[in-house]
């Protein structure tokens, strides 16, 4: 038997997680799942319950669907915990967008500023969720989906005894598009990917024995469809793809065209709002829905979302564990000498074995230098981000932005970092 926790039970995207399950119940003996949030989630959660009741009873399973404000009910006896929750909201995201785009700076729910401030507002919840699952399932996996998945799971590995697993469904993303172009079944498509979350490149695509990595660069510039539905789908320059030589992730626009972005975001928000607004529309719609006691299954709505495949990135990660399986996934993890220039207890993100004992990354040989310096230079502020999250420094925080490719600017650092501390003041304990 399995008991799966989820903390931010009242996330929309909590109907996919319950029809992953139910996908694979033949090899997965879920019989217990719950579902936990706060007093602000309170209806939501309440939504989301009664929905994945209807839906659990729609295919005959016998699990035990709890919800409840109680952590520790929900931690306790737990196999797996999964998180996917936003401390602050969908208004602490509308802040984080908007805040760096008045800087004339990338304003982003994960990368740049934006990520800075959802991690400082995280890092202090997500370490007092782990000071629980140490004291109640202290064998539990935690599988960490909450942004910035690679920051907090770098929190959780170097604050905290809890076995973790950061996840993103960027990685799935890449590989159903990229065998979408090459005409070939997802399964039999092998990308090497590694770097940082949000930051990640496939190296090599491989179908059938051939390197066919050029060819799927050759389709990226040439415009077929490689964006994540949160992400404008900025072309890129064939000629800079040619150069890069690896296959980069739809978040590099951010890092590789940041005027075209940066203008992209300033008219949208002029017009419509920043995505945040976007999403709370989405939810309100999603949460009718939900709500409808007819519906017993998924909507196709949600697919609106950007976290498409989110269900079968973390439940196949479930399968590898549980099953000992040892089927290549692409997770968070320390980096343990993958990257040989980088620290070992630096969070990267790249495609590894996983089986019952946990994950073993699969290096990648030889990167250029394009790539290792702007890992290094986003894993500095990375770091200075968690350091600064856990001691409350000023410091830290100011040289975790300085550091950051996005901010060009000290005087445009500081502006920000004081915006940020003023905005969020509710949720930032140690500043
Ligand atoms: P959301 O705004 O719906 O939040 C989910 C729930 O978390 C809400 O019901 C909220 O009340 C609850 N919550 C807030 N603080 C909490 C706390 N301290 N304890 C328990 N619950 C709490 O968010 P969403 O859009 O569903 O996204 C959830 C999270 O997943 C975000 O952090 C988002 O960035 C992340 N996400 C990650 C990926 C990925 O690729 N890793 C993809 C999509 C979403
Ligand atoms: C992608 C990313 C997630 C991010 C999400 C945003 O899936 O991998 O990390 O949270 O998009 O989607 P949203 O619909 O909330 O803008
Ligand atoms: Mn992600």
């Amino acid at each position: 038997s399995l008991k799966l926790a989820i903390i931010g039970g009242g996330s929309s995207y909590t109907p996919e997680l319950i029809e992953g399950v139910l996908k694979r119940l033949d090899h997965l003996p879920v019989t217990e799942m719950h579902f936990v949030d706060i007093e602000a989630g309170q209806h939501k959660l309440d939504i989301v319950a009664a929905l994945a009741r209807r839906m659990v009873e729609k295919v005959g399973a016998n699990i035990e669907i709890n919800a409840s404000l109680d952590r520790r009910a929900a931690i306790q006896n737990a196999d797996f915990v999964m998180t996917q929750f936003r401390v602050g909201g969908l208004q602490a995201r509308a802040n984080d967008e908007q805040i760096p785009l008045k800087y004339d700076v990338i304003g982003q729910e994960t990368t740049g500023p934006g990520g800075f401030a959802k991690a400082l507002r995280t890092i202090p919840v997500i370490l007092d969720i782990c000071q629980d699952i140490e004291a109640l399932a202290p064998d539990a996996w935690m599988l960490n989906f909450t942004n910035p998945a690679g920051v907090v799971t770098e929190a959780i590995q170097k604050y905290s005894r809890v076995k973790t697993i950061g996840l993103c469904n960027v990685p799935v993303s890449m590989q159903m598009m990229i065998a979408e172009m090459m005409s070939c079944p997802p399964d039999q498509l092998s990308l090497e990917c590694i770097g940082l979350n949000h930051l990640v490149w496939a190296h090599r695509a491989w179908i059938g024995g051939q390197d066919v990595t050029a060819e799927v660069l050759k389709k990226v510039g040439d415009g077929q469809n490689f964006s994540m539905n949160n992400i404008f789908e900025e072309p890129w320059d064939p000629d800079f793809l040619n150069a890069l030589g690896a296959i980069p992730c739809p978040y590099h626009r951010y890092y590789y065209q940041v005027d075209a972005m940066l203008a992209e975001e300033k008219a949208s928000a002029l017009e419509g709002g920043t995505r945040a607004q976007q999403v709370m529309e989405t939810e309100a719609e999603l949460f009718e829905l939900y709500s409808d006691e007819n519906l017993a299954e998924k909507p196709k709505q949600l697919e609106s979302r950007g976290g498409a495949y989110y269900s079968d990135a973390s439940l196949n990660l479930v399968d590898a564990i549980y099953n000992d399986r040892k089927t290549i996934h692409v997770v968070n993890v320390p980096n343990n000498g993958t990257i040989s220039s980088l620290d070992d207890d630096a969070v990267i993100e790249c495609s590894a074995v996983v089986g019952s004992w946990g994950v073993r990354p699969l290096a990648v040989g030889h990167l250029s230098p394009a790539i290792t310096g702007l890992i290094h230079q986003v894993k500095a502020y990375e770091q200075l981000t968690i350091e600064a999250a856990v001691e409350g420094s000023y410091d830290k925080a100011l040289m975790a932005l300085a550091s950051n490719p996005l901010v060009p600017d000290i005087t445009r650092a500081k502006a920000i970092l004081d915006d940020i501390l003023r905005t969020n003041d509710d949720y930032l304990p140690y500043f």
